[in-house]
């Protein structure tokens, strides 16, 4: 790796915008589970065994193999806008076997999903990473079935990380309704109800 592309994506990482892929193997350390374990965002989640999901920013796929095996008769999208981070995702979710999954690389501005497609779309420290907010935000209500639920988790030490206040402003703009809080100020999963 060259110097200077080193220092680049080591500053990328340190600051705010898209999570480098070269880091991605930060978001599989096990330790993350103080934090937020894939256990308990599915059991915030509530999901039903057909429910289909999608995905926003999987990185590597932390969440991604839990929430697939929680939704044998359903389907999970994964969409992330770097290539590096699917290509990743998808072969850990490969080696489990798991086949109710499919991948879409973002253009960062649409999705080719129909409207009212989505049961459950969920985010973990993405949101701020995100550059057209308002884009996605008006996506995000696009494709969730009428009563279908956006999750938002933001953690702790994520330099992009977004206040509640700032995530309610931005999705009741697009008529989304608050549904639940869970967690503190620093580490929280927020529900909105389409
Ligand atoms: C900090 S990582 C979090 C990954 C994963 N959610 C987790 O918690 O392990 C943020 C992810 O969001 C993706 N991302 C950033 N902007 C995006 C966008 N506009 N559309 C889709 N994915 C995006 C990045 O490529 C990266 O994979």
């Amino acid at each position: 790796m060259q110097n200077k592309e080193k220092t680049t994506h080591v500053h990328r990482f340190a600051g705010k915008g898209v999570c480098p892929y070269q880091y991605a193997f930060t978001l599989l350390i096990p330790l993350r589970n103080l934090v937020l374990s894939p256990r308990k965002l599915l059991k915030m989640l509530s999901l039903q065994e057909d429910s289909s999901v999608l995905e926003v920013g999987p990185g590597p796929g932390y969440f991604s193999p839990h929430v697939a095996r929680a939704i044998p008769k359903g389907k999970l999208v994964l969409a992330d806008i770097q290539p590096e981070m699917l290509a990743y995702a998808k072969k850990r979710i490969e080696k489990k076997g798991l086949r109710n999954v499919s991948y879409h690389l973002c253009n960062g501005v649409t999705f080719p999903f129909d409207a009212a497609s989505f049961d459950t779309i969920f985010l973990v420290a993405v949101l701020g990473e995100i550059e057209n907010k308002d884009r996605y935000a008006a996506e995000f209500y696009r494709m969730l079935k009428p009563g279908g639920l956006l999750s938002v988790s933001e953690l702790p030490g994520d330099p992009d990380r977004m206040r509640r206040e700032e995530i309610s402003d931005l999705l009741e703009k697009e008529e989304f309704s608050f549904d639940r809080f869970f967690g503190s100020r620093r580490n929280f999963t927020i529900h909105f109800r389409k």
